[in-house]
């Protein structure tokens, strides 16, 4: 027999099909909200890519993509309060309608650290929002405004459809919680 992924999942959290079809719904809302304004879907890389991939094709206005890579954080860089944006966008953000695509929000330190919101202001967007594929907000520490939210999960570590554990499992097409044997304790306590 081939050993798969699929045979480190204990359970799916959030199958194919509702993920599919929550992404058009959300999809359907960003294109009413933008319409005739010039929207650039920036994604967190690299947990968003597969997110952003199936969303864009759900929005049927006008819409372009680029990434930014963040750098994660330590407790040391926590408290120093620096998280680094490691890639940035190239592109004139002038008069743009940002739409910062993430994988997951969850203590919320990263999109808080990262001061992304101010800085994709600063370099004159007109309006920066946020859309999070998955919200965790039993784990957060900081407030972190989300516009689009596709689903509400409770505290567990789930991989699958860009989230990875140690760069694995990003190629799920499902939203799943790994067996406790290839996870470890902590991470799903
Ligand atoms: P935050 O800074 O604590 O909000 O963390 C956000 C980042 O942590 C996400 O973009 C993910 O890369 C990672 N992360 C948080 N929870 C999970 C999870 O359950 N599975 C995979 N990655 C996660
Ligand atoms: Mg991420």
């Amino acid at each position: 027999m081939v050993t798969t992924i699929h045979d480190d999942i204990a359970e799916v959290l959030i199958s194919e099909e509702l993920l599919q079809a929550r992404v058009r719904q959300l999809g359907k809302e960003i294109s009413r909200d933008y319409e005739g304004k010039p929207l650039l879907l920036v994604g967190i890389l690299k947990g968003a890519a597969v997110f952003l991939a199936d969303l864009i094709r759900a929005i049927d206005v006008p819409a372009d993509y680029d990434f930014v890579a963040i750098s994660s954080y330590g407790n040391a860089t926590r408290s120093s309060g620096v998280v680094d944006i490691k890639k940035d966008i190239d592109a004139d953000l002038t008069g743009r309608h940002v739409l910062i695509v993430e994988d997951i929000v969850d203590t919320g330190w990263t999109l808080r650290l990262s001061y992304i919101t101010e800085k994709l202001l600063a370099r004159n967007a007109a309006s920066v929002r946020i859309c999070a594929l998955l919200d965790k907000p039993s784990r957060r520490e900081v407030d972190v405004d989300i516009d689009y939210r596709g689903f509400v999960i409770e505290d567990r570590f789930v991989v699958g459809y860009g989230l990875d554990l140690a760069g694995r499992y990003r190629n799920l097409p499902y939203i799943g919680v790994l067996k406790s044997d290839v996870c470890g304790d902590a991470r799903n306590k």
